[in-house]
């Protein structure tokens, strides 16, 4: 895993939003599309503020883009303010050019019996239109990426998953009311997040000092999902001074 630090989250995100664009103009002048892996949460926030200036500002297009997200809560429709496709909607594909039919996310609505067979034509959709290009990832406070929780086992497929408890109480200020925060999500696999050609793991802020020291000096181990990375061929995990400060301390030669 490679690592690249910087002083704060808009330091990170500039860079980050560069190298997107790259891509982007690249496959643009080539004729063909780009797949994007795209996060929610806090973390990617100041990404996608940078991205929209960008097309607002620079006329980056996104006409040849794909996206397809990681997650969404089980239970909550389109237009639930805290459904992740609310969110992303809000903080980007209103703003951009994006083709709707080119947006994906898993259902929150799909239930029961039906909820094996989307996953499966979730996978299958991402294979069908050539794998993921690029991944952009936060990580949670449990190690989670996407939302698959620390487990004995590395959870390949895209799956339904109890939120940990620690997902649960980080998420639910984000509630009006916090006992309606759903306790189950669609994530998409390890196993989709594995065979993306290039990640790019965003850790920012005090309160990722913890994980960001168990991601790059523990074990590889499913507990923390996220070290599994690490076998990946071509991360680069994009680090602020924040949430670097337990490393600086404890493990200074193993960071740039
Ligand atoms: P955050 O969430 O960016 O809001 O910290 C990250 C995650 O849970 O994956």
């Amino acid at each position: 895993m490679k690592v690249e630090t910087f002083e704060t989250p808009q330091d990170a995100a500039k860079a980050l939003a560069g190298e997107v664009a790259e891509l982007i103009r690249t496959r643009a002048a080539e004729g063909r599309n780009v797949v994007l892996g795209l996060a929610t949460g806090a973390t990617p926030l100041p990404f996608y503020a940078e991205l929209v200036r960008l097309h607002k500002e620079e006329g980056l297009s996104f006409a040849n883009v794909i996206s397809f997200n990681l997650d969404e809560y089980s239970g909550l429709d389109h237009d639930h303010p805290e459904s992740y496709w609310y969110f992303m909607h809000t903080n980007l594909f209103n703003h951009i050019d994006m083709k709707p039919e080119n947006i994906n996310l898993p259902s929150g609505t799909v239930k029961g019996d039906e909820i094996a067979a989307h996953c499966a034509a979730y996978e299958q959709k991402i294979k069908d239109c050539g794998g993921i290009d690029l991944q952009i990832l936060g990580i949670g406070r449990t190690g989670h990426i996407g939302f698959n929780e620390p487990a004995d086992d590395f959870p390949e497929l895209t799956h339904l998953v109890d939120l940990a408890p620690q997902t649960l109480a980080a998420n639910a200020r984000y509630f009006d009311e916090p006992d309606t925060m759903p306790r189950q999500a669609i994530t998409v696999g390890l196993g989709v997040l594995m065979r993306a050609k290039r990640i790019l793991l965003l850790l920012s802020g005090s309160g990722k000092a913890e994980i960001t020291e168990r991601l790059l000096c523990g074990r590889i181990v499913p507990q923390v999902p996220a070290t599994i990375l690490r076998l990946h061929p071509d991360v680069t995990a994009v680090i602020d001074e924040d949430a670097l400060q337990l490393v600086r301390a404890h493990a200074p030669n193993l960071i740039p």
